[in-house]
């Protein structure tokens, strides 16, 4: 659904694909072409996990993670450097790597199984290495040979995509369990192995939320990057900060706001959430942070919902359920009839 023209590389995974006309054998830790469709509909697989993940963590968002922000390479059209690009980047070579980790540890491809390397060896105070650990190893090798090569450029915003990249990445591997299993007479636990295990993605994708939070402006001078002495601040620059935080170049445009030449829609006639479901502090305020504070109002619209219910099972053999009609009330953004004066929208948080 994703897919648009073919020869524009907007999504990781159209670059995947469009990439494998183009391929090098040198690129590849394996055997050229051969390795690429190996792994090519798991990186697949992944680019899209971590679109979806990008969807859900900013659902509430004044951002929406948008078809339009996913463009990840320098081919085509308009790129930003925002907080947003950072996280769109770390999120999709995230669902990468896990992906091609998960596919190892069930078993999908021939060349790869379990991490066994430390197998045997004391872990900690009662415990040893012993089982199977997710092979992350492996997935981090091959999932920066497929979503690092979309960068092609020496310039900033090239060295923040793969900062981005790797922090990601680093994600995936800082966010794994310990989990473990006893030895000893009748459970006694004496003794213990352990091995390491992927979390669920969801997990993954809370963690890089906050890393969006706390992602970290650099400032480098425009056109830093077209002498030798300019790339050479850039990396410096670049390698001066840890792997595990986000980088971005700019700041990001006002949200609230609708423009056509950035793609994007602005808040009106969004939903946003109230009360009623258990909700979480992020989601209780996103009709302020949707609407309120970006100069809109809250419009209640109601509906009716038509379903089955208080089913009974008649002997023998039918059921018979009645129609429940319920309400719902659901809360949108719209631009508000009588704006009250000196109300204005104000920028700020996202
Ligand atoms: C890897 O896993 C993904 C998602 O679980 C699946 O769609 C894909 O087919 C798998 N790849 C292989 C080579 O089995
Ligand atoms: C859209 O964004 C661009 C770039 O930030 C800005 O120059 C332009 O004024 C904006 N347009 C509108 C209609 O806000």
């Amino acid at each position: 659904m994703f897919l648009m023209e073919p020869s524009v590389c907007i999504f990781l995974f159209t670059c995947v694909l469009q990439l494998s006309h183009t391929w090098s054998v040198n690129n590849f830790l394996m055997t050229g072409p051969k390795a690429y469709l190996i792994y090519s509909s798991s990186v697949a697989a992944g680019a899209q996990s971590g679109i979806e993940e990008c969807k859900y963590q900013f659902a509430w968002d004044r951002w929406n993670c948008p078809e339009r922000a996913l463009q990840l390479s320098s081919h085509g059209g308009l790129r930003s450097a925002n907080r947003e690009t950072a996280f769109v980047h770390a999120i999709s070579s995230a669902g990468v790597m896990y992906t091609l980790t998960r596919n190892c540890s069930l078993g999908d491809f021939d060349n790869c199984g379990c991490d066994d390397s430390r197998n045997g060896q004391l872990g900690g105070q009662g415990w040893l290495w012993g089982g199977c650990s997710d092979n992350v190893g492996f997935g981090e090798a091959i999932s920066k040979q497929f979503v690092d090569a979309l960068e092609t450029g020496q310039d900033a915003r090239a060295a923040m995509n793969l900062h981005n990249n790797e922090a990601g990445r680093k994600a995936v591997k800082g966010t794994m369990k310990r989990t473990c299993k006893c030895h000893g007479v009748s459970g006694s636990c004496t003794t213990q192995t352990c091995w390491l295990q992927l979390p669920e993605f969801r997990e993954v994708g809370a963690h890089l939320k906050e890393k969006y939070h706390a992602a970290l402006k650099v400032d480098l001078l425009q056109g830093a990057g077209n002498s030798a002495a300019g790339r050479g601040a850039i990396a410096d620059t670049f390698r001066s900060i840890s792997t595990r935080e986000l980088v971005h170049l700019e700041d990001s445009p006002d949200y609230c706001l609708e423009n056509k030449t950035l793609g994007l829609l602005g808040t009106e006639g969004r939903e946003c959430l109230r009360r009623g479901r258990a909700l979480g502090r992020w989601e209780r305020r996103s009709c302020r942070r949707l609407c309120g504070d970006c100069g809109l109002a809250v419009e209640e619209r109601r509906a009716e919902t038509v379903s089955s219910c208080n089913c009974k099972f008649h002997w023998c053999c039918a059921v018979r359920c009645e129609q429940c009609r319920r309400r719902v009330t659901k809360y949108f953004c719209s631009r508000a009839d009588r704006p009250r004066g000196g109300t204005a929208h104000k920028p700020g948080r996202k």
